[in-house]
């Protein structure tokens, strides 16, 4: 298939390589020289590591199959566009107005948004029955899940073809039947994050991410995974769905967002990465599962009540779109919240 992923930050340069690895041509498109240059770096080095795993055999031939570009009109043949720029509507629906002007009308157009409004961004495009979400976690190489998303217009036999690609790539596709903000891994995603904010009142960062590692067995504390994700990333999209009437307010967010600390790619956020990752320790004071957890749970039963997902879908979803040892039901059963 002839791909084009528009945007070669963290999220765009990893799917274009999964792509790339399942023998498609993939046109990588950044409008920053230095982002492609960088993505393409990133991918050449993820490659490699794949290699001396054995994942892969031929790294030079995945990397062959990838186009970069820096004119969007080379994208004009592509069978299926995938947008994966900063989580900014403005910039994402000018995209989509541009995109949807050179490619046909019956390409495949997807956004990777992790939360905003499949419907609202498929208002841009030509043909918005051929629009759908795709949305892959970081880093997608290593991360199975893919949610796959039809927003109003979205036709069903779309949606399919939706599910189809992911399956074509080795990923588990989660079928996301509504179009809610944040779909369903970061509808819950973002309950354990402001849950993790409130709790910083009694317990220090350190305190709640032992929780998480040791006690939850998450492979990454709750405030690792915010500065792994990006301060930034977190920040714009805690706007963007505060906008649309979902709160997920955490004012120390802002505050390094403000002072630039944003995670991992500038080596502080949360945490000091500039010797690599964070080494948390185990504590002997951390709040309880429930502290963390509840509000999660609350959010997982909703998605399953409104049919966005069903009960499996969503247990599913939390361990492979997380790294969860255990799904949020199965912590739920557990906890005796359900
Ligand atoms: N390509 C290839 N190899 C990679 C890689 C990549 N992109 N990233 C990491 N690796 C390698 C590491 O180099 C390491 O290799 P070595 O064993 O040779 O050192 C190996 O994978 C394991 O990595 P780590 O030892 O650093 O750590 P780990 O065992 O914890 O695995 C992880 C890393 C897979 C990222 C794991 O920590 C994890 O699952 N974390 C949770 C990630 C998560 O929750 N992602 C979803 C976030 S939400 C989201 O993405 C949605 C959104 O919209 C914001």
């Amino acid at each position: 298939m002839k791909i084009a992923v528009i945007g070669a930050g963290v999220m765009g340069h990893g799917i274009a390589e999964v792509f790339a690895i399942y023998g498609n041509s993939i046109y990588l498109y950044d409008k920053y020289p230095e982002a492609l240059k960088k993505g393409l770096n990133s991918i050449l080095w993820s490659l490699q590591k794949l290699k001396e795993k054995g994942k892969i055999e031929d790294v030079d031939k995945i990397y062959s199959r990838i186009f970069p570009i820096n004119d969007l009109q080379d994208i004009e043949d592509s069978e299926l566009v995938i947008e994966a720029v900063p989580e900014n509507f403005d910039l994402k629906s000018s995209i989509f107005k541009e995109v949807s002007g050179i490619v046909s009308k019956d390409t495949l157009i997807a956004t990777n948004t992790s939360s905003l409004p499949i419907s609202e961004l498929a208002k841009n495009v030509v043909n918005p029955s051929r629009f759908l979400g795709l949305h892959f976690f970081n880093p997608p190489v290593l991360m199975k899940l893919v949610e796959v998303i039809k927003g109003n217009e979205t036709d069903t036999s779309v949606f399919n073809e939706g599910i189809e690609i992911v399956k074509r790539i080795e990923k588990i596709p989660i079928p996301v039947r509504k179009d809610v903000i944040g779909f369903v891994v970061n509808r819950i995603l973002f309950r354990v994050f402001t849950s993790a904010c409130r709790l910083l009142n009694k317990y220090t960062v350190e305190e709640i991410d032992s929780l998480a590692k040791y006690v939850l067995e998450f492979p990454m504390g709750v405030f690792e995974l915010l500065d792994y994700t990006g301060i930034d990333t977190n920040y714009l999209i805690s706007n963007e769905v505060k906008k649309r009437g979902f709160d997920f307010t955490c004012n120390k967010l802002k505050e390094l967002y403000e002072k630039g600390f944003y995670g991992t790619k500038v080596g502080k956020g949360f945490y000091d990465w500039s010797k690599g990752r964070p080494n948390i320790t185990k504590t002997e004071k951390m709040p309880s599962p429930e502290q963390l957890l509840k509000d999660a749970i609350n959010e997982a039963i909703w998605l399953v009540e409104n049919g966005v997902s069903t009960e499996d879908e969503v247990n599913l979803a939390t361990k492979l779109g997380l790294g969860w040892k255990k799904g949020i039901f199965d912590y739920a059963r557990e906890l005796s919240i359900k």
